[in-house]
């Protein structure tokens, strides 16, 4: 069996070149890795680090074989940020942590979510609307802002229930600076001890030190939400908060009550994980379906069948157009478009063993639109996936959420948000790029878009 050195790779002053691309040229860089040297590529430096392109291993590393993976050094990053919260945690902390949060996140609770969703929503119809009427021309807007603003707006509620208030702009605006910090550490594989008073240092403390100060002033608040749930018997009535609940969920624990650290830490990820993923998910849709316009116009015929401006929880079980829309806008930009994982024990991947403690980074950009595994990748198809599983068909070539024991535990919840605010801006509004304005895709922990996504708004008469 061939050894982990025997895996092609950029050589001498290529891997620094290589490195520089993965930071300055990502997606890019990782075309011409995938090209250059196939399904397995070895980059040495700083560490041997090892990218996977093959479903095959993909499905082996993250499902079939996951005992043997951890999440490993390329997270360590993100702890700086979410501490031991459920994206970076191991072991029984993880095991622990992900059956208490993974309560607030059952198919009852994402339904009592929804009223959230649609809510927020509408609220972001009613402001456009108002807009629309001050102005005879179309309206522009940055949708990327927009989308943000709305899914922050979501899960800040879901998480806080109304008690984040002004303070949700602080939150908002310090976690973008934090995971531009992160990015580079995971993708030059170089973590500056946070004892050392770097500039990025000093930014990543401030931040958590205002982000802990809001979190631990609202629990405080605890006592005043025990208040408000006096007197109010039925399910129907209680907030949803998921800090709320996290900490009431806590009294029945015993032993396995998560400490306020631990919570502290669950409710930041959720926080982070939460609202960007999606919103990028709505931001690159949209602007799919300005270049795909008979797709649109597909998705809102569909839509149009519904008597209302909003669509409800129930009806999302009959939308299958707009399943494959969302669906096929995750295959062809990732909202993750990269993920990784650390070996073990010694491994087996594309036919080389790998040894232990050796990064492998996974990515949904190349792999979903290899043309190996999806005809034409390039072409927006919803229709591909209608009446069709993916993660049956092909296995590892499909993981937007990841797969296996680590799936994402905020999947139903970002499906169930972002077809209620699709089909509502589509039901709602036209939306056209703003001329000549190209979107550069580019990937951080999740595919932002750089430069924002200018785009014109037009009411429905
Ligand atoms: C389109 C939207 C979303 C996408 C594409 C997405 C994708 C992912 C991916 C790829 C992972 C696995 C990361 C890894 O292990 O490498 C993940 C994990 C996670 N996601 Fe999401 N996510 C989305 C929305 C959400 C939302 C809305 C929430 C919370 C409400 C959330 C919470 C989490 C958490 C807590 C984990 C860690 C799960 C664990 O390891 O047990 N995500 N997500």
């Amino acid at each position: 069996m061939k050894k982990i050195d025997d895996i092609p790779g950029p050589q001498g002053l290529r891997i620094f070149s290589c490195i520089k691309g993965l930071i300055t040229d990502h997606w890019n860089e990782q075309i011409r890795m995938h090209d250059r040297y196939g399904d397995i590529v070895l980059v040495k430096y700083p560490q041997k680090r090892i990218f996977i392109y093959h479903p095959n291993d993909i499905y082996k590393i993250l499902k079939d074989n996951s005992k043997n993976y951890r999440k490993g050094v390329a997270f360590e990053p993100l702890k700086l940020l979410l501490g031991n919260g459920l994206v970076t945690s191991e072991g029984d902390t993880w095991k622990n942590s992900r059956r208490i949060v993974g309560n607030e996140f059952n198919s009852k609770a994402i339904e009592k979510f929804s009223k959230l969703m649609i809510n927020d929503t509408k609220k972001l119809i009613q402001s456009w609307e108002v807009l629309c009427k001050e102005k005879i021309n179309p309206v522009e807007l940055d949708i990327n802002k927009e989308m943000m603003s709305l899914t922050f707006n979501i899960i800040g509620d879901s998480l806080f229930g109304s008690l984040l208030g002004e303070k949700s702009h602080i939150i908002q605006d310090s976690l973008g600076t934090a995971t531009d910090i992160i990015i580079k550490r995971v993708m030059t594989g170089i973590n500056t001890p946070s004892i050392l008073p770097t500039p990025d240092n000093l930014k990543l403390s401030k931040i958590n030190n205002s982000f802990e100060k809001i979190v631990y002033e609202i629990m405080e608040k605890d006592n005043l939400i025990e208040e408000e749930l006096k007197g109010k018997e039925s399910e129907q009535e209680t907030p949803i908060n998921v800090l709320f609940k996290l900490l009431k969920a806590n009294k029945s624990e015993g032993k396995k009550a998560l400490s306020i650290q631990q919570i502290r830490d669950e409710i930041m990820t959720l926080m982070l994980a939460g609202h960007e993923t999606t919103s990028n998910l709505l931001t690159w849709t949209l602007y799919l379906l300005t270049k795909y316009p008979e797709k649109e116009k597909k998705l809102f015929e569909e839509i149009n069948s519904f008597q209302k401006p909003v669509l409800s929880y129930e009806d999302l079980n009959k939308t299958p157009y707009l399943d494959a829309v969302i669906m096929e806008s995750m295959r062809i930009l990732p909202p993750v478009p990269l993920t990784s994982r650390e070996t073990i024990e010694e491994d087996q991947l594309g036919g080389y063993l790998i040894p232990p403690k050796t990064t492998v980074f996974m990515s949904q950009m190349i792999t979903h639109n290899d043309p190996r595994f999806f005809k034409t990748p390039d072409l927006f198809l919803p229709e591909r996936f209608l009446n069709k599983d993916p993660y049956k068909e092909n296995p590892g070539s499909y993981f937007p959420f990841v797969l296996g024991p680590r799936r994402c535990i905020g999947e139903e919840f970002s499906l169930v948000e972002s077809k209620i605010i699709l089909s509502a801006l589509v039901k709602n509004f036209i939306f056209f790029l703003k001329e000549k304005f190209k979107p550069k895709p580019v990937p951080s922990i999740t595919l932002q878009a750089k430069n924002g996504m200018p785009m014109y708004i037009k009411r429905r008469d």
